[in-house]
């Protein structure tokens, strides 16, 4: 290379992982270069479903507001329908992503947001849009293709793709966000367990305005089940709404090991024409493409001072919409942790906190994703219909259901066992929102999660117990309420206490002071900063009013103390020290 440029993080990738590391990281004020291999952000839909863990990153970085503006709204994603086709026969509806009345009280308690629906190409740009409004370079049609790295930091080849120039790039640290494919990973050796391209996909994007046959049944989700709908794929045909309700993503699958097939204009009309049940159906096919699914986690993040993050390592199909929101997530635990490193706040021991902590998330996410796409066979068993090969076996088959025979009665019982299965791919609360994190990063109190008393992947239960999420609650006083969460912004560490717990407040801010890391403490309690509106926190906080709470900026609990020791600021000076690595 001729010419060298420098900063502190270079960020490989601008999809969901990369586009919020560098977003996190401008708003930190860390000089970040962002790079991507094309000229522009996604060019499909892809990812939709936006959690509410992924909505509060948004909510914490004052993006919220752009996302809802683009997003379509809580209320109209979740009346899931499985049908024989868009104008065929429902076989049933699932209420989804938190939107079943009893599910949605679950769903308000532990945040204050709801899962709406987004699609990448709506997403990137809001995401990428404010990266570089707050500072991080963002350099379009670069490609990245190779890099080394040394004791003081890593230097990273780079392609401009629209003048052939190659140039390198010094920083400090390499995030690798460059998807399923990840090349990152493959040059620094990732371990991964698991498989690629275990079944295949095809998406058909298409025009056609069907709001006659769904706006009394809004969703994201239309699940079709005809000859052929299990074969690859993600467990069944799928028509996906991108705009209410005249955009449109079909998923349909093939065999993976057969030739690829040729979705040419007229195979794609012929297909979106079977699902939709429409054999006329006048529509504007916009886009096709052939896409595997996976099976494969990472169970090393990264080596030395290159981190992988997104798809590069959880790759995994789209049940349970996770793929997006988990990139998000990676991109949320790391930036903090580079940032302090980087002002000289913690050891850079904290940075394999990273792997510790995100890991274990990424294995879990992909094995239910996996599973969940497999789940959907028990919906064709229940049918009877994994052995028709034909459309007449199959109507016949389906059509059984109705009878008033004891097969009928059967097929009718399993139908109920075969959609209730279905809540561990649409609500699934529990693998969410319940990421709890062990690692040096995370001090213990000495006290234990308590046990589960519901089903962990469905529903999730908030603590504060050290690694635990902080939970949510309304706080505020007369004239605002906010989330707890908003008093504990990314852009610093926050104790939460209560009125006799008020002497934290001090032993903080002498400790903010001295060991130089941004803290601030909040007294909620009439009359000060906040007060417990609804009285919820009292019942959540699980330490004494006395007590108090360590929050990273990630929302996570570093560590709690019961009751207001007698040397609090030993105790915290303690904590902290531990945490970032620098005892
Ligand atoms: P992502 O793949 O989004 O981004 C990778 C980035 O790296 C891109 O910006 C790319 O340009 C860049 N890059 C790659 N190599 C590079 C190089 N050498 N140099 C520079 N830049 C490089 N999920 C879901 O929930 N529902 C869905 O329906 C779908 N559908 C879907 C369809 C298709 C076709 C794909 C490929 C994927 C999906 N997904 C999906 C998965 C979802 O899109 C995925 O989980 C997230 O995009 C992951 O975000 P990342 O940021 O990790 O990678």
């Amino acid at each position: 290379s001729d010419s060298i440029v420098t900063t502190e993080v270079v960020v490989i990738g601008s999809g969901p992982a990369g586009a919020t590391a560098a977003l996190l990281l401008s708003t930190l004020g860390i000089d970040t270069i962002m790079i991507t291999k094309y000229r522009w952000t996604a060019n499909t839909p892809r990812a939709h479903i936006t959690n509410q863990r992924a909505m509060e990153v948004f909510r914490d970085l004052g993006i919220e507001p752009q996302v809802l503006a683009d997003a379509t709204e809580h209320g109209l994603v979740g009346d899931t329908v499985f049908c024989t086709s868009i104008t065929g026969e429902e076989i049933g509806r699932i209420h989804t992503w938190g939107t079943r009345p009893d599910r949605e009280a679950d769903y308000r308690l532990a945040s204050p947001c709801l899962t709406v629906d987004i699609p990448q190409t709506y997403l990137e740009p809001i995401l990428v849009r404010n990266a570089t409004q707050r500072g991080a370079h963002t350099r379009f049609s670069t490609e990245y293709l190779s890099h080394t790295q040394d004791a003081d930091g890593v230097t990273v080849e780079v392609l401009d793709r629209l003048t052939g120039a190659q140039y390198s790039i010094r920083a400090k640290y390499l995030i690798g966000a460059d998807g399923a494919r990840s090349k990152v990973a493959a040059d620094i050796g990732l371990p991964f367990e698991g498989a690629m391209d275990i079944a295949g996909s095809m998406n058909i994007t298409f025009k056609a305005d069907i709001s006659r046959h769904v706006s009394h049944r809004p969703s994201v989700l239309y699940w079709v089940v005809q000859p052929g709908s299990n074969v690859g794929g993600i467990g069944a045909g799928l028509v996906r709404m991108i705009r209410p309700w005249n955009e449109w993503l079909i998923v349909w699958g093939y065999d993976i090991a057969d030739e690829p097939p040729v979705v040419d204009e007229q195979a794609a009309i012929q297909i979106v024409r079977n699902l939709l049940g429409m054999p006329d159906l006048d529509v504007e096919i916009t886009g096709t493409s052939l896409w595997g699914n996976n099976e494969m986690y990472a169970s090393r993040l990264h080596l030395g001072r290159v981190f992988c993050a997104g798809d590069a390592v959880h790759r995994h199909p789209p049940s349970n919409g996770l793929g997006s929101n988990t990139s998000v997530q990676d991109a949320y635990n790391l930036a903090w942790k580079l940032a302090a490193v980087l002002r000289g706040q913690a050891a850079p021991a904290l940075l394999d906190s990273y792997t510790d902590e995100r890991a274990p998330v990424a294995e879990r996410i992909v094995k239910r994703a996996n599973r969940s796409s497999r789940e959907f066979v028990e919906i064709f068993e229940a049918l009877g219909v994994l052995d028709a090969r034909t459309e007449a076996d199959m109507a016949a088959a389906i059509e059984e259901r109705k009878d008033n025979t004891p097969a009928g009665a059967a097929k009718r019982a399993a139908l109920v066992r075969a959609m209730d299965l279905k809540n561990y791919e649409f609500n699934a609360h529990g693998v969410e929102l319940g990421q709890f994190y062990a690692s040096s990063a995370v001090l213990s109190d000495g006290s234990t999660r308590p046990a589960p008393t519901r089903d962990t992947d469905l529903y999730y239960e908030m603590s504060t117990v050290p690694g635990s999420h902080l939970p949510h609650a309304w706080v505020g006083d007369s004239s605002r309420r906010l989330a707890l969460m908003d008093l504990a912004p990314y852009t610093r560490w926050t104790l939460f206490t209560g009125i006799a717990g008020e002497a934290w407040a001090q032993a903080g801010e002498k400790i903010a002071q001295e060991l130089g890391v941004p803290l601030e403490t909040v007294v909620i309690g009439p009359g000060r900063e906040v007060t417990d509106l609804y009285y919820d926190w009292a019942k959540l906080r699980e330490v004494e009013e006395s007590g108090v709470l360590l929050v990273r900026p990630d929302k996570h609990i570093a560590w709690r103390a019961m009751t207001l020791p007698e040397d609090p600021e030993g105790r915290l000076r303690q904590a902290l020290l531990s945490i970032l690595g620098r005892d």
